[in-house]
């Protein structure tokens, strides 16, 4: 039986990752004082260094060729042409056309043929935004009351929610024009905690919904749009509410005038989205020139993805390191470490980027998937991390490998404390690294004064194996144009995972059984509903609430 190149460069990473001592890092250092030098890359101002993984220049040739062979390079100019890629829902990928000037031409293909302008849409949408945008800021757009709007709510879940919230929380200083709030959950407690710091007079009401048919989305915004009602009566209401969304029909059911409507293309994924009308709150509460840069980064980024050569393209690098230690490791977590407090709502931003897009068990042609495909994501700023889970990854059973995200300069005249967590942020990954071995252990406690048969019982627990893999961003500093090439650097990094592993990283099927099944429970719950047919623990939990809330 003859193997496909792609079948033979699988083969080539599994045999490398089974050589003894595939996983260690250290001897890699002893054997190559440059290696930091030949290991790192710097592009669009952001520098990666691979040095602490064990990727090596054969493991790396080998990564490389997995790349060629699987045409990750004709499938990224494919969705710049606006290809179908997206073939399970048959649909363009097109996040990069929001943040081109209108001269990239971007087009997208259509399902029953032809092409649509992307380009021209995306340029019209833009202006309007940034009208909008500025006629709020300087009160030119009031509210029922004639107040100027100090708020802006932005009601939406998912994509809908994670990126504009991320880049909000990265971008927002006291200076900026609005205060951006974001409600996702159908919790209503997330209402009730917003609520009372929101003046009806002065808020303004997005609702964010690509599809606008959102269960928990709709929810909150009933509940919201209510509030204001009650307020400023119903055509009072209506001045203070606006929609993101590629749906026209349901945002005029409900009651929102169409010059209040930004819409987009399906060609827009919602996790990539932030860049679209979706991302209207950061406009509003961070500016529109922090906008328009936060695009102007994320554009300079796509230039690079799609121009640099392989062995210097980042995001190809990055989905590589993933590949190695994914599918030659076996290792199926991957944590988020950005050692900067705006960047905290980062991690949970890349959980829905990478997990939505990379949970997938079947190829583009439905076969079972041969090789293991997405990793559980997680993250928390650092320090906060150190004190939470980063145990684990220094002495748990099986290595997780970290991306450490560390900022040179901040924007705050705390030397100090930035020297501080920059200084924490190093330690770890060295720590990583490292490891602690028994000689150092032995002297440190021999030194504090340790009992030898203290010394003798604590030792084992006191050791840190160390050869724990690591990659670092560094940034000059982060800023909107910086933030914009950073979270777009992980959109493609997501794009040439999708392509190794021949999976569609923009469908998101498995999230709809839970969403059906939710409807037929919704009824069940009511006070008289009837309970239909369940497996037995769900009937007998949906028996214990109803006992417990008396029905
Ligand atoms: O949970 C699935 C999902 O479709 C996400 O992909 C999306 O970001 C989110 O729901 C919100 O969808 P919408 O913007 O249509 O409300």
């Amino acid at each position: 039986m003859t193997l496909s190149a792609r079948e033979t460069a699988w083969a080539r990473i599994h045999l490398l990752a089974r050589q003894p001592g595939a996983g260690s890092i250290r001897p890699l250092f002893d054997a190559d004082p440059e290696r930091f030098e030949r290991f790192h890359r710097k592009a669009c101002g952001i520098l990666l260094d691979m040095s602490k993984t064990s990727i090596d220049s054969e493991i790396l040739a080998a990564l490389l060729e997995l790349a060629q062979a699987s045409q990750v390079t004709a499938r990224r100019d494919a969705m710049a042409a606006g290809q179908i890629v997206n073939q399970t829902e048959q649909r363009a990928v097109l996040h990069m056309a929001l943040r081109a000037p209108r001269s990239a031409g971007f087009r997208a293909a259509l399902p029953e043929g032809g092409y649509e302008d992307a380009s021209a849409s995306v340029e019209e949408t833009l202006e309007r935004m940034r009208q909008f945008t500025r006629a709020i800021h300087t009160g030119d757009i009031r509210g029922a009351t004639g107040e100027t709007f100090t708020d802006v709510i932005n009601i939406g879940i998912g994509g809908s929610d994670l990126g504009p919230f991320m880049a909000s929380r990265a971008l927002w200083t006291v200076r900026s024009p609005m205060r951006p709030l974001y409600l996702a959950n159908a919790d209503a407690h997330n209402w009730e905690a917003i609520r009372p710091r929101l003046n009806p007079h002065r808020t303004l009401m997005l609702v964010a919904s690509k599809t606008f048919t959102t269960a928990e989305t709709m929810a909150n915004a009933r509940v919201v749009r209510g509030w204001l009602e009650r307020n400023l009566g119903e055509a009072g209401a209506r001045r203070h509410m606006a929609a993101l969304s590629t749906n026209h029909e349901a945002t005029s059911a409900f009651g929102i005038m169409p010059d209040r409507v930004f819409g987009f293309h399906d060609w827009v994924g919602g996790r990539f989205s932030l860049w679209s009308a979706i991302g209207l709150s950061i406009a509003l509460g961070c500016g529109w020139d922090e906008f328009s840069q936060l695009l102007a980064g994320a554009r300079s980024m796509d230039e690079h993805f799609l121009t640099a050569p392989p062995e210097q393209n980042l995001p190809l690098l990055l989905a590589l390191i993933t590949a190695w230690h994914v599918n030659g490791l076996g290792l199926k977590a991957h944590a988020i470490l950005p050692y900067d407090h705006r960047l905290s709502r980062f991690p949970a931003h890349l959980q829905q980027l990478e997990m939505e897009s990379l949970g997938k068990r079947v190829t583009l042609a439905g076969e079972p998937v041969r090789h293991d495909t997405g990793p559980v994501i997680f993250g928390e700023p650092g320090t906060n991390a150190q004190h939470s889970f980063m145990q684990l990854l220094h002495q748990g059973t099986t290595p997780v490998p970290a991306d450490f995200v560390l900022v040179a300069n901040p924007n705050h005249p705390y030397a100090d404390n930035h020297r501080l967590l920059l200084a924490n942020g190093l330690a770890q990954a060295e720590a990583l690294l490292r490891g602690r071995t028994e000689a150092e252990v032995t002297a440190e406690m021999r030194k504090a004064g340790t009992p030898p048969e203290e010394i003798a019982r604590l030792l084992p627990h006191r050791l840190f194996p160390g050869d724990r893999p690591s990659t670092t961003l560094l940034l000059d500093r982060l800023d909107a144009y910086t933030l914009g090439q950073l979270v777009a650097l992980y959109e493609h990094k997501v794009f040439c995972l999708g392509a190794l592993w021949d999976i569609d990283a923009f469908d998101q099927w498995g999230v709809e059984l839970g969403k059906q099944l939710a409807k037929s429970i919704l009824p069940e719950l009511e006070p008289a509903g009837r309970v239909g047919e369940h497996d037995p623990s769900t009937a007998g939990l949906i028996a214990r609430i109803r006992d417990m809330q008396g029905n």
